[in-house]
């Protein structure tokens, strides 16, 4: 797994944030004592739902100890708690009232198994709320996607790839029905207006870059890296253009929200 620079993710920080809430919005009340966020990243979404949730213990988890030394920087909470481990290896000292993911459930293998761990994690009628990236036909991926195909990148990148689990909707829809779960499942496209220079090449780099360009580090050195970035950076300011207002940068969603019906 490619490293996580909490910087750089951050620079967009108000655009990453507005889908956490936009998920968080539409949970259910109800008395919550445990919550988790796997996939937690630098901690700052998963501190506010000790606000949503006064009475809840909050557990983030990730494995990333970039991410978490970040985390560990913010203001310590009684009832907020940073663990570093894998969201399918976990175990909460308690079952869930409420787990969220926010764009983290993506670089997890086999959802199947891992959707059947989660819900396993839930007390009854228990929440599980996740949103992830589908944002892949989108040309930023497809012109990153079509450039590691390209000599002289090709044989450098061969293995390169880190491979994004999404199923459709209809999927999360049905597995998450069969599990025991009523489902909503929806989409949605932000279309951000991003500020500062190839604001989309930034962009990409806290997130879906990251792996070809910590593989072209260990093969090629900051000068392949560098390559890199001026050709794909270049194709990216054509095919995004920035206006007076700022880079317009369509983002699609996928989220569901899964309440465990029996005990
Ligand atoms: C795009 S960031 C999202 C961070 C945070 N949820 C947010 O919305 O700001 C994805 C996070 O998922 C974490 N992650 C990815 N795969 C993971 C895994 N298998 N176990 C734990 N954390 C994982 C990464 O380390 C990273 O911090």
């Amino acid at each position: 797994m490619a490293t996580w620079d909490p910087q750089q993710y951050q620079r967009f920080q108000k655009e990453r944030a507005q889908p956490f809430f936009d998920l968080v919005n539409r949970l259910p009340d109800g008395e919550v004592k445990t919550a988790a966020d796997l996939g937690c990243g630098p901690g700052t979404l998963t501190a506010t739902l000790t606000e949503r949730w006064p009475h809840a213990t909050v557990w983030g988890v990730d494995n990333s100890p970039q991410m978490l030394a970040k985390a560990r920087t913010l203001p310590a909470q009684p009832r907020l708690h940073f663990v570093e481990a894998d969201i399918v290896e976990w175990s909460p000292p308690q079952r869930l009232d409420r787990i969220i993911s926010n764009a983290a459930l993506h670089w997890v293998p086999e959802h199947q198994a891992v959707l059947q761990r989660l819900v396993g994690l839930l007390t009854p009628h228990g929440v599980l709320a996740v949103q992830m990236p589908n944002n892949h036909a989108e040309a930023a991926h497809r012109i990153l996607r079509e450039s590691t195909q390209q000599e002289p990148w090709r044989s450098v990148l061969a293995d390169a790839e880190e491979r994004f689990t999404l199923q459709t909707p209809r999927w999360y829809a049905q597995t998450l029905h069969s599990l025991g779960c009523t489902v909503q499942v929806w989409e949605t496209i932000y279309y951000h207006l991003l500020s500062g220079e190839n604001a989309v090449l930034e962009w990409m780099k806290g997130t879906a870059l990251r792996p070809t360009l910590e593989r072209l580090g260990q093969r090629l050195g900051q000068d392949g890296q560098t390559a890199f970035l001026d050709m794909y950076g270049q194709k990216l300011a054509q095919a995004y253009p920035a206006g007076p207002d700022g880079t317009l940068f369509p983002f699609r969603r996928l989220f569901f929200i899964a309440q465990r019906d029996e005990p």
